[in-house]
């Protein structure tokens, strides 16, 4: 069987950490080559050297996604690297205003939820900003100059947004986040229905707990992982390579008839609150 990327082009946000750096992997096996985007270029080069090691073309650019200038350039860079863009994982993102991506070594535990100044009524207006743009505006950013390429190209192409569950359940003291990801959801919906002329196919997939620097300093945290493991059915966290495989299948052929969705790959959470 061929494989599902073969000969295509793919551009990953966030794609040094987590669940970017699962999509870049598990696309790159797939034959794509990929242009690794993330703030952090060091961590980014990382993920490049390990996708030329399973033979695939990459490469990497530093971006910050709530820059439209930035996103320009990250556009620009994949182009000069391979060419066109086919297919966009827009990953990049934040927990929490202060929230800086870590490799597990480096994981400082905070246990957020317990801190007032995260509720709405305490919250700072600039925290709140910081989250929405990076969360919400940098994927609207990523997305509409990655169209831009892909209609210039006029072959169509797919975009696959990062979400959570949290795009559709509420957590307390995280109200920036939840609706930065109910924003990612409504803006796939969106864009679908704008971009389906253009052959261009954009939906989201909506983690649950995912084992990633995100969750990291949580993950370390039993309590934590217990009261996680008992809202999630499959009694386990996620690994990336389980939202990198519903990414895959959103940016391959074999969803061609799919377009303005949301897949929620999260052990079951979901199936009782949503
Ligand atoms: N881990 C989870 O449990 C979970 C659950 C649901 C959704 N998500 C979402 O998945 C996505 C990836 O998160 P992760 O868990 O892999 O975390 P991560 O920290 O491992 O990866 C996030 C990456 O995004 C990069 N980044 C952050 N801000 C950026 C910016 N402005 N421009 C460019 N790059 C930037 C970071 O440098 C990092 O490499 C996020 O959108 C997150 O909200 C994560």
């Amino acid at each position: 069987m061929s494989r599902r990327l073969e000969g295509k082009v793919a551009l990953v946000t966030g794609g040094a950490s987590g669940i970017g750096r699962g999509c870049a992997l598990r696309f790159a096996e797939e034959g794509a080559s990929v242009l690794v985007a993330d703030l952090n270029g060091e961590r980014a080069e990382e993920v490049a050297a390990e996708l030329t090691t399973i033979g695939a073309k990459a490469d990497t650019v530093v971006v910050d996604t709530s820059s439209e200038a930035s996103c320009e350039a990250m556009v620009r860079a994949a182009v000069a690297a391979f060419g066109r863009i086919d297919t966009c994982v827009a990953a990049a993102g934040i927990s929490h205003a202060g929230y800086v991506s870590r490799p597990a070594d480096e994981q400082v535990g905070v246990d957020r939820m317990d801190r007032d100044d995260l509720l709405v009524l305490d919250k700072s207006l600039a925290s709140w900003q910081k989250v929405l743009e990076v969360n919400l505006t940098g994927v609207m950013l990523t997305d509409r100059l990655v169209a831009r390429q892909m209609v210039a190209q006029g072959e169509g192409g797919t975009i696959v947004n990062i979400a959570s569950m949290a795009a559709v359940v509420a957590l307390p003291g995280s109200a920036d986040y939840c609706v930065s990801k109910a924003g990612v959801w409504m803006l796939t919906k969106v864009l679908a229905l704008e971009l389906a002329r253009h052959k261009i196919r954009v939906n989201a997939v909506g983690p649950g707990y995912i084992r990633t620097s995100m969750s990291g300093s949580s993950v370390s945290h039993q309590p934590w992982v217990d009261a996680r493991l008992k809202e999630t059915p499959l009694r386990r966290l996620g690994e990336p390579v389980d939202i990198a495989n519903a990414c895959l299948y959103l940016a391959c052929d074999e969803s061609s008839f799919v377009t303005g969705e949301i897949l929620f790959p999260d052990g079951g959470l979901g199936a009782g609150t949503r």
